[in-house]
């Protein structure tokens, strides 16, 4: 089966001519989450490519007053086809708890996005997720994220063993993967892809790690 490769710019305003033609892989399929102002002008770019578009949150509501929100409803009519919920940097500098994650989650998956649930440790693997095949779970240790310090990749599939005991689920590594490092993640079967956040910045590291 084909790994999963999630791209996510964070709060970065993209070079949009980074995601052009010329990034490709034959063996991964690509997703690129940039933030809400450049999904629009992304979608369009990414029309002339196979790599998909993800948002890097929602909200759980289709619309009402909720002031600075976005809707799974509005992502899938830009084409969104992933998003990222519960990134350890909205747990922690926006005060998102298991419980908004749950909702969040919920309705993404009830509008038919694919959700790559980001955790830190088990316990956040609440038991009320529903196992659904469009959820992703990607294993992220707080440690690992941003600082050049990734995970034993055998610890990684540790956790994945782990994950996939309690859910029949694609499980993902995030935490400071690089072009260096990725084939220690990927060559094993548990892990099925990687979420990337400093690496999608530079276009050569993109372009070496589709490779
Ligand atoms: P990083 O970020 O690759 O910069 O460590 C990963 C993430 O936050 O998902």
């Amino acid at each position: 089966m084909k790994k999963l490769i999630i791209f996510n710019l964070k709060m970065n305003a993209p070079d949009l001519s980074d995601w052009n033609g010329d990034i490709k892989s034959s063996s991964a399929e690509l997703v690129v989450c940039p933030p809400f102002t450049h999904i629009d002008k992304m979608a369009n770019l990414l029309k002339k490519t196979k790599i998909k578009l993800g948002s890097q949150d929602v909200f759980w509501e289709n619309s009402g007053a909720y002031t600075g929100e976005i809707s799974p409803v509005m992502l899938k009519n830009l084409d969104v086809e992933y998003v990222i919920i519960g990134h350890s940097e909205r747990r922690q500098y926006l005060g998102e708890t298991d419980e908004m994650i749950v909702k969040k989650t919920r309705a993404a998956l009830k509008t038919g996005l694919k959700v790559v649930l980001c955790i830190s440790d088990l316990n956040q693997l609440e038991k009320d997720f529903i196992e659904n095949e469009n959820l992703v779970i990607a294993y992220e240790p707080l440690w690992a994220i941003g600082t050049g310090n990734p995970c034993k990749p055998e610890d990684a599939v540790e956790m994945a063993k782990n994950i996939k005991k309690i859910l029949n689920v694609k499980v993902l590594y995030g935490g400071s993967v690089n072009s260096q490092n990725i084939k220690d993640f990927l060559k094993y079967e548990e892990i099925d892809g990687v979420l990337i956040g400093g690496a999608s910045l530079k276009k050569n590291e993109i372009k070496q790690i589709c490779r």
